[in-house]
Formats: structure tokens, sequence, C-alpha cells
């Protein structure tokens, strides 16, 4: 942490709108480099085809949760850049539009560079309003420039991350999102790279030279419905975006979340081991006990604590 802070002091605001800059300084804190790579290097994300006829509004039986385009979109891919004993680069290349089925190009294309020891987590992603689609040939970060060039990948600047595409809205928990549309091959990248349950719930987590370091987690101080989730992984909130809180929690648990009625419903996807004996009313209570200590932290049930100080 001691060296975070001193790079932390150091960082030029001029030079804070250098993508380059970003991702050198990243490179350095993360304790691992991104190189050049092609989305082609990564693991094609297989769409189930639904089998059963049921009253969810699902089009497939694994839909991305990310809210953008079709979300059973074939042809998106998921890869691990690279990995050592502490850190870990995941890019995901996506495809948001049924034109995209064949031609090779993608919609968006997105970095998460983390180091399981000191918790940074650096962030990476394409231009929020592409001209045109990606080729799959992706320039470095480190080398790459926010002019737009033939073939050279756009990257957001950090500063329009914080304002437009705030990673840690959803990325809460920590800085990885399993959700079905992923799982297997995200879960495949992790044990690789022995990211355990372990880090799940303890690992440090933070985005160096981004403002937006205020989540926190909750425990659950008696017993309740919602201690068995933290089990394995924590629960995290953002003060200022309650996507975890509300979308995905209804979401793992198989129900509605009126907030975000065109993202299509999925089967309860948690607790992994044992959903099969979820009742609605089961999740129904497990989602009240977890939001009321969202909404209502430090009370006698729950504490809520400052996610990236350790204790
Ligand atoms: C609106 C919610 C949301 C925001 C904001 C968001 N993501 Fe994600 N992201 C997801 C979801 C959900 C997944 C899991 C795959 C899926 O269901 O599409 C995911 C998956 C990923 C993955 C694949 C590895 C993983 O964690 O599963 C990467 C890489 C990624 N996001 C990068 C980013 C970056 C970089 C940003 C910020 C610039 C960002 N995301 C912002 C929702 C979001
Ligand atoms: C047996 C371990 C285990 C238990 C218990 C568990 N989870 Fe998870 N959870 C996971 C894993 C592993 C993932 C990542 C997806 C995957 O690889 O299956 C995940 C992912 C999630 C996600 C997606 C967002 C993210 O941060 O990845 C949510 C939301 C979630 N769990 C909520 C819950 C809730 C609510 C409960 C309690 C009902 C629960 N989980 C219980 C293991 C668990």
């Amino acid at each position: 942490m001691v060296v975070s802070l001193f790079l932390i002091i150091n960082w030029i605001p001029s030079e804070a709108e250098s993508i380059q800059y970003y991702a050198k300084q990243c490179n350095k804190i993360a304790g691992i480099s991104i190189n050049d790579f092609s989305c082609e290097d990564g693991k094609e994300i297989p769409i189930e085809t639904k089998k059963n006829k049921d009253n969810l509004s699902q089009p497939c039986n694994n839909p991305s949760l990310l809210g953008k385009g079709n979300p059973c979109m074939t042809g998106s891919k998921l890869g691990m850049l690279t990995f050592n004993d502490d850190a870990i680069v995941i890019f995901i290349c996506r495809k948001f539009n049924d034109s995209r089925a064949t031609d090779g190009l993608y919609d968006e294309v997105a970095i998460i560079q983390h180091n399981k020891k000191s918790g940074a987590t650096c962030w990476y992603q394409s231009d929020l309003k592409p001209s045109a689609p990606i080729p799959p040939n992706i320039k470095s970060p480190k080398d790459s420039d926010f002019v737009d060039e033939k073939n050279q990948i756009k990257w957001e600047l950090p500063s329009n991350l914080e304002k437009h595409a705030k990673c840690v809205n959803c990325h809460t928990n920590d800085p990885f999102v399993g959700t079905p549309y992923i799982k297997n091959i995200l879960e495949d990248f992790l044990r690789k790279n022995k990211y355990t349950y372990e880090d799940r719930i303890q690992g440090a987590y933070w985005s160096p030279y981004l403002e937006w370091n205020n989540l926190k987690h909750v425990e659950f101080l008696k017993e309740s419905s919602g201690k068995q989730c933290t089990s394995c992984h924590r629960i995290a909130l953002n003060p200022a975006n309650e996507n975890t809180c509300q979308r995905f929690l209804s979401e793992s648990l198989g129900l509605k979340d009126e907030t975000h009625p065109n993202i299509p419903r999925i089967n309860a996807f948690m607790p992994p081991h044992n959903r099969d004996n979820l009742t609605i009313e089961k999740a129904k209570k497990i989602l009240a006990d977890i939001k009321s200590c969202c909404q209502e932290p430090d009370g006698e049930r729950c504490k809520v604590s400052e996610l990236n100080q350790k204790d």
C-alpha cells in the first residue's frame, strides 16, 4: 500500500489524460504487463440454447447480464491474456448485434488487470461511442493512442471511465463478475491463477488512479439467511450505485428486478451448490435480508465496512 500511495501522489494531472501513461503506471503497480493481443486468442463464449419452455423471458439459458445489445449474441470471446503468481489479466471482446455474427469484428473490448496481493485493479475499455466496429488485433493500451488510426483501438481515457463507465458499479464484490454467460470459462481462468474463495471473500480490491474507491462490504453479525452467501464471496456495495445490491442480487436469485425490466430473466444461479432447493420464498427472504443491510448499514444485524481497508 505504501508503494501505491506513493504512485498516486506522483500522478501528474496532465499526464493522467494519456492512456499510455495510465497503462504504463498500471503495468508497474499491478506487477503484470498488457501487450498487444488478438481477440481470437480468447475462447468463444458458448450460448446455451433454451431447452425447456418456461415462463422466464430469457432467449437463451445463459444471457449476458451486461444489458447492452442482444444478450444471447454468439461469437464474443473471453480470454486470459497473461498471469503470474500474483496477478492476472482478463479481456472480453464483445459482439452486441446480430449483424456482427460472421464479420470477424467486435463492438467492444474491455480488460481487467488485477493483482491479488495488493488488490490493485486497472480497467480498460474501448471507445464508448465507436464510429466503426473493432478488428480483432488489439494494440496494447501502453502503446495505443486515443487518436483513431487504421487498425488501432481507441481506448477510453481514465477520466472518461470515471464519468461514463464506472466499472465498479457492476464489478463490486471483487474485480470479476461471474454470471452464467461466462461462468465456465471464467472459473477455469481463475482456477489456473489460483484465485480462491478466500480471495473472493477477503482479497484486497481497489483501483489506482481512479476516484471510485468507496466500495463497502456487508458482514452479517447474526444468523440470517444472507449469511449463506458470504461463505464463498463478499457481498459488496457501492454507495454511489446500487447495482450489486439491487439488480445483480435479484438476478442471481432468479427474481425479477423491476428497475431493469428489459434485462432477460435468468434462472437462479446462486447459491451454486444448492440452488435447486431455492424456492421463491427462500430467495425473497435472502434478497430482503441482504437488501436491508444495504439500506440500513450498521444496524444490529450487519456491519458495513470499507472494502479496501484490510483489518
Ligand atoms: C452495467 C454493469 C457493468 C459495468 C458498468 C461494467 N461491466 Fe464488465 N461485466 C459486467 C457483467 C454482467 C459481466 C459478466 C459477463 C456478462 O454477463 O456479460 C462483465 C464482465 C466483464 C469482463 C470479463 C471478466 C469478468 O469480470 O467476468 C471484463 C474484462 C469486463 N467486464 C470489463 C469491464 C470494464 C473495464 C468496465 C469499465 C470500463 C466494465 N467491465 C464495466 C457488467 C458490467
Ligand atoms: C458455493 C459458493 C457460493 C455461494 C454459497 C454463493 N455464491 Fe455467489 N458466486 C459464487 C461464484 C463462484 C460466483 C462467480 C460465478 C461462478 O463462477 O459461478 C458467484 C457470483 C455471484 C454473483 C455475480 C456477481 C459477481 O460478483 O460475480 C452474485 C450477484 C452472487 N454470486 C450472489 C450470491 C448470493 C445472493 C448468494 C447467496 C444466496 C451467493 N452468491 C452464494 C459462489 C458462491
